[in-house]
């Protein structure tokens, strides 16, 4: 059996379905290409007909990228399939990603249909996306419940029919690692012709155990891995690129292989945080904060004597320099392109200029910046050029005195000014922005942090606004909390108006 685990990422489609980790079409293509660089095999771009923004990314990634298939989402419809070909056009190397659910419960319920007549669908889909491609994967949604002798008929039933990949998902995160695996070995005992095709896993992590079921499928003979960057996804998420990566890096005894070039771990991560908005969980496997942060006593001690006591990864070896990690005000613009561009941004000389006004700025409030800080600045880059700008915010707060909050926007060019009063200074200055932006809006959630430790500390701020029964999703960062939260809720309302493309 080959050795090689080909890496399929859906990190910008089953990762792209978590509720405010929407991603415009630019970001996509950034995202894509780092995806390249970190060296996956396919990337899942999309679901082409579920909006035209996903169709547009489909098509502007394919352009984008040469090296990684591109693969395209569909359900077993005829018209989807017509749709993923369409926007698949301009792909190197293509490969069309369809299915039906298969477990009785979505046989039932979903479909209202029947086991012989699910299978038929299945057959018809399979033949007709290879109408237009050569590489056609079939996916056998909720196949982790489904049972093992019928999941055997589908398998070679779309095999037959041309299927190139057959994707077993577990798509409620149900199984238990040793099921799985016997389910993999089941369908390579049982279906005829598996060896015309690769067996995927695709495994969410509702119960923890995506990278465990992941593991197990790949041991009990599967060779592609769907996953994506943080383990992000529906729910729990999916299991992630860069346990698998370094596990089988790890595990090299086991001679399996992938081609991810795994120093493009950590800046992928990094970027994908930042780009959609979702922290990464300090004590995350691989690429969380404190990953490699020893704080017992006992192990700081062995750590000094030889690494090699509690340390089974070497942090370099997923992209993280600890020793060049921090910058001061006395860095020059050479070591902040190098390290902006290990995190995956390539600024040209004007815009590298524009960084480092700010860079130096935040250098000035704060002793250090940390990679957390630069993916800041370049994100507050980015906003630039958005509609509405805060153009001065200032704020009277303290004990026994009254809150009061003076802003001025900049809406397209123009100034608006308001003050208000509120019962903290957070209060009054978002009463403030309200009466210069009078739309029905609600705040539904403010999500304050701070990055690191010290009073100097830069803060996050997640805010979700509702507005016209949508929620939208915004960030802010800066020293000052109150500064923060106003940046938030102006992303937030930035994005009213713009049509996902
Ligand atoms: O979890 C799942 O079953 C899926 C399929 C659409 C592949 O994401
Ligand atoms: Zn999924």
């Amino acid at each position: 059996m080959d050795n090689r685990v080909y890496i399929f990422d859906t990190t910008l489609r089953d990762g792209e379905q978590v509720p405010g980790c929407q991603l415009n079409t630019v970001e996509k293509i950034q995202v894509a290409k780092q995806l390249e660089k970190l060296g996956v095999d396919i990337i899942e771009a999309g679901f082409p007909i579920s909006s035209p923004g996903d169709f547009n990314s489909v098509v502007e990634i394919s352009k984008a990228v040469s090296a990684p298939r591109i693969c395209a989402l569909t359900r077993a419809v005829e018209k989807d399939i017509d749709v993923a070909a369409d926007a698949l056009k301009f792909a190197k190397l293509k490969r069309i990603h369809t299915g039906i659910g298969t477990s009785d419960s979505h046989i039932k319920y979903k479909f209202n249909s029947t086991r012989e007549e699910i299978i038929e669908r299945a057959i018809r889909a399979v033949k007709y996306a290879k109408k237009y491609v050569e590489d056609v994967e079939f996916y056998a949604e909720d196949a982790g419940r489904t049972d093992n002798e019928y999941l055997a008929r589908v398998v070679e039933a779309v095999i037959k029919a041309g299927a190139t990949v057959v994707n077993i998902p577990d798509t409620n995160g149900y199984c238990l690692p040793a099921d799985y695996g016997e389910k993999i070995k089941y369908l390579f005992e049982h279906v005829d012709g598996i060896q015309n095709a690769t067996i995927s896993t695709h495994c969410h992590n509702d119960l923890g155990m995506a990278t465990a079921n992941t593991m197990s499928g790949i041991l009990n003979g599967a060779r592609q891995v769907e996953v994506t960057i943080n383990g992000i996804g529906e729910r729990a998420g999916n299991t992630s690129l860069e346990e698998i990566a370094m596990i089988l890096k790890c595990h090299y005894n086991l001679g399996l292989s992938t081609g991810i070039n795994t120093e493009f771990i950590y800046p992928t991560s990094r970027m994908v945080s930042k780009l959609m908005n979702m922290p990464v969980q300090p004590n995350k496997a691989i690429v969380g904060k404190n990953a490699f942060a020893h704080s017992s006593g006992i192990h700081q001690d062995g750590v000094l004597k030889n690494k090699s006591t509690y340390e089974i990864i070497d942090p370099k070896d997923i992209g993280l320099e600890a020793d060049s990690i921090i910058l001061t005000a006395r860095s020059g613009r050479a070591a902040l392109k190098h390290r902006l561009s290990v995190l995956g941004y390539n600024f040209n000389v004007e815009q590298l200029d524009g960084i480092y006004q700010k860079f130096l700025e935040m250098a000035d409030k704060k002793k250090e910046i940390n990679d957390e800080d630069l993916l800041l600045l370049v994100g507050v880059d980015v906003k630039k050029n958005a509609r509405i700008k805060i153009d001065y915010l200032n704020v009277t707060c303290g004990v026994n005195c009254k809150h009061v909050a003076c802003l001025v926007l900049d809406i397209a060019g123009e100034k608006f000014e308001e003050c208000s009063s509120g019962n903290g200074p957070v209060d009054a200055a978002v009463k403030a922005l309200k009466k210069i932006i009078t739309r029905e809006m609600i705040l539904q959630e403010l999500n304050i942090q701070s990055i690191n430790k010290g009073s100097d500390d830069t803060c996050k701020v997640h805010a979700q606004v509702e507005y016209n029964g949508k929620r939208y999703y915004g960030f802010g960062s800066d020293t000052d909390i109150v500064a923060a939260t106003v940046e938030a809720y102006v992303d937030c309302i930035n994005k009213f108006d713009i049509n996902k493309n």
